[in-house]
């Protein structure tokens, strides 16, 4: 059983990385091992609409060879996979963005999409108002069904929490998120 992690912010320590360090721990508290990687420590480069991923007649993955098929690769094989990403100026920042817009090679529209056996958590951080990209970041999440992951829980945390401050709510939240995924890891 493992959980891969990816953090778009370039924040080592920022709350991306707090919030999935929370989860992880409880992850690990129930023998489910955890890798995390920030998408800054990647090779990935930007999607470059080739289309060659499109063509039926001559299928084939994303043919950019660096590191994003790699990882594809290990977040399919996991139980769980946790992405994690702050708010730029109203949108998902450009790390993130860069991520995400390679998974076109992995929509139903390829033979790559993946089959819904791991699980999905959708973070998003932001110092507005808790609640404040709510629908946007849950429109958001749709991509990641869209290639065949399972989203189980879109977490969206305002007021630059965690590392704020500390609020029970937000605190729970998180633990709740965590206590999830531990369930649908082992119940499917
Ligand atoms: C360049 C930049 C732009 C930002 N723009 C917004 C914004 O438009 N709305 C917002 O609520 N927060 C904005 N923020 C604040 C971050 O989204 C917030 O601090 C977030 O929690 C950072 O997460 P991290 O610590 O994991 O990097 C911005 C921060 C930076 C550095």
């Amino acid at each position: 059983m493992y959980a891969i992690t990816v953090i778009a912010s370039p924040r080592r320590n920022g709350n991306c990385k707090h919030i999935t360090d929370t989860i992880n721990n409880v992850l690990g508290d129930n023998d489910i091992n955890t890798e995390t990687y920030f998408v800054d420590d990647l090779n990935i480069k930007p999607c470059q609409a080739c289309r060659r991923c499109k063509d039926m007649d001559n299928p084939t993955r994303c043919i950019i060879a660096d590191d994003f098929n790699r990882i594809m690769d290990r977040i399919g094989q996991s139980q769980l996979f946790i992405f994690a990403a702050p708010n730029y100026f109203g949108e998902l920042n450009a790390q993130a963005h860069l991520f995400i817009d390679r998974f076109y090679s992995m929509t139903k529209t390829t033979p790559n999409k993946l089959d819904y056996t791991t699980k999905c958590i959708v973070i998003h951080t932001y110092g507005a108002r808790m609640g404040h990209y709510d629908e946007y970041i849950n429109k958001r999440a749709r991509v990641f069904n869209s290639i065949g992951l399972d989203v189980i829980e879109v977490l969206s945390i305002g007021g630059g929490l965690p590392t704020s401050g500390d609020d029970d709510e937000v605190n729970k939240m998180i633990t709740d998120a965590a206590n999830k995924a531990v369930r649908s890891v082992y119940d499917g």
